[in-house]
């Protein structure tokens, strides 16, 4: 399919998290894509080295997804979300709640990972009212968190950019310190060894707010919009034996470690911690139709279910929540990943998915490599005066020779389809290596 791209019809749409002016100069489309590979404007293969933005965790064009939505589409098209119901969503969910950690037995679904953030906060806090514990209204953060561009989701984020514009944003919140620390863990392999005691920073705000007022912590099992910051080792479970202590609830955003990244179903089980509430979106239909879906322990579940039975338990939801296309597009995906084991596959590459990234040690401008399951960062000494410039010319080089990273800041973040081979890995890291060597 070679669709017609003229550079003045590109005006009207404002691109969402893009260099708009500079994208339509020379804009870069794809029409096409088939497992590893997109198919360009102009014909060309890209190989894709991030599964789109972290989603397409099976490839492209996967033939159970592809099929499901086409049935779906002429059965049932839509069903109301609200005091209806299609079976299609109560077997996604009832399957679902079979892979994820013990004890994440109920769901609730969204159209997205910021969604699915702002649902798991408006849960926590009401799970401790409806107990009767009203005063627990704080939620606590993390600098360098990324939670998505909701109200609730930048708040309790931790990125400046996306704080400084918008106002006053929610009160009540306050922030961890993050754990990246390249003075100490530099070129790490896998998780780092130094920096469990940032999780002491709970206490200090325990000690600071109370914990009678703090109902729940947010954080990404492992950062990866701020550029792939691993936990140190420990670090986690820290964070959920002082939660347990205090009363607190524990959210994992899995946003994009949910569904396979780390080489198990969720980071929740990479890591033997297991949170209260885990917010997931992105692999959940493989990126084809918007779905998110958060999780949520039995005991917060029941904590609603009294009172009158005629009554709504929890004022939230909304018109597309498990809706029928994004349902099958789910069920697909799941059956997917089961029949190709892909929720597990990450773990079998991920040795060699280490060292083709730490290979890239040594060259010009790269002053740290991270790694963990099928996640690799490789990040690059900023120009004086001009960050971001170095790797953004990385991704455009990059793509001219073929290959699409991702990057933030001046990190490349690289975050494949788990369907990936090791000549796919090869292509990768050959292709990075020839781009890192000519950057200016
Ligand atoms: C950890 C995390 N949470 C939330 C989001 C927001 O997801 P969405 O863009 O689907 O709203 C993202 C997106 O990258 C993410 O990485």
């Amino acid at each position: 399919m070679n669709v017609p791209i003229k550079t003045n019809n590109l005006d009207a749409f404002w691109m969402p998290f893009t260099a708009n002016r500079q994208f339509k100069k020379n804009p870069r489309m794809f029409v096409g894509a088939d497992r590893m590979h997109y198919t360009t404007a102009d014909g060309r293969k890209v190989l894709d080295g991030t599964a789109g933005l972290w989603c397409v965790n099976a490839g492209h064009n996967r033939p159970k997804i592809v099929e499901a939505i086409r049935k779906q589409a002429g059965e049932l098209d839509y069903a109301p979300a609200f005091q209806m119901g299609h079976p299609n969503v109560f077997e996604l969910a009832s399957r679902l709640v079979t892979i994820t950690p013990q004890g994440l037995d109920h769901v609730m679904f969204t159209n997205s990972g910021s969604e699915s953030v702002e649902t798991a906060l408006k849960t926590a806090l009401a799970y401790h009212r409806v107990k009767g514990d009203g005063s627990r209204f704080r939620v606590i953060g993390r600098e360098r968190g990324y939670h998505g561009v909701n109200f609730g989701g930048i708040s309790v984020g931790g990125i400046v950019a996306n704080r400084r514009m918008f106002g006053t944003l929610l009160t009540g919140v306050d922030h961890l310190r993050h754990t990246h620390d390249p003075e100490r863990n530099a070129f790490s392999r896998g998780v780092p060894e130094y920096g469990a005691e940032f999780a002491d920073d709970l206490e200090r705000l325990i000690a600071l707010h109370d914990a009678s007022t703090i109902a729940a912590i947010i954080v990404e099992p492992v950062a990866g919009s701020t550029g792939v910051l691993l936990p140190p080792k420990g670090y986690l479970q820290k964070l959920r034996d002082i939660c347990d202590q205090h009363g607190i609830l524990l959210i994992f955003d899995e946003v994009i470690t949910g569904f396979g990244r780390l080489g198990t179903p969720f980071a929740a089980d990479y890591f033997g911690v297991t949170p209260d509430i885990m917010v997931t979106a992105k692999g959940l239909t493989n990126g084809v139709i918007p779905m998110g879906a958060v999780f949520v322990k039995s005991d917060i579940h029941d904590a609603f279910m009294t009172g009158p039975e005629h009554l709504i338990e929890f004022f939230h939801g909304y018109t597309y929540s498990g809706n029928p296309m994004a349902s099958a597009a789910g069920l697909g995906t799941l059956e997917t990943y089961q029949e190709d084991g892909l929720l597990t596959r990450g773990a079998e590459l991920s040795d060699y998915w280490a060292d083709a990234l730490h290979s890239l040690k040594g060259l010009p401008h790269v002053i740290d490599i991270r790694n963990i399951g099928l996640i690799g960062a490789i990040e690059l000494e900023p120009i004086a005066g001009e960050p971001t410039r170095r790797a953004f010319s990385a991704f455009l080089d990059a793509y001219n020779k073929g290959v699409l990273i991702r990057t933030t800041g001046d990190i490349i973040a690289l975050s494949p389809p788990l369907i990936i081979e090791k000549h796919d890995i090869d292509v990768l890291i050959e292709t990075l290596s020839g781009v890192l060597k000519t950057l200016d």
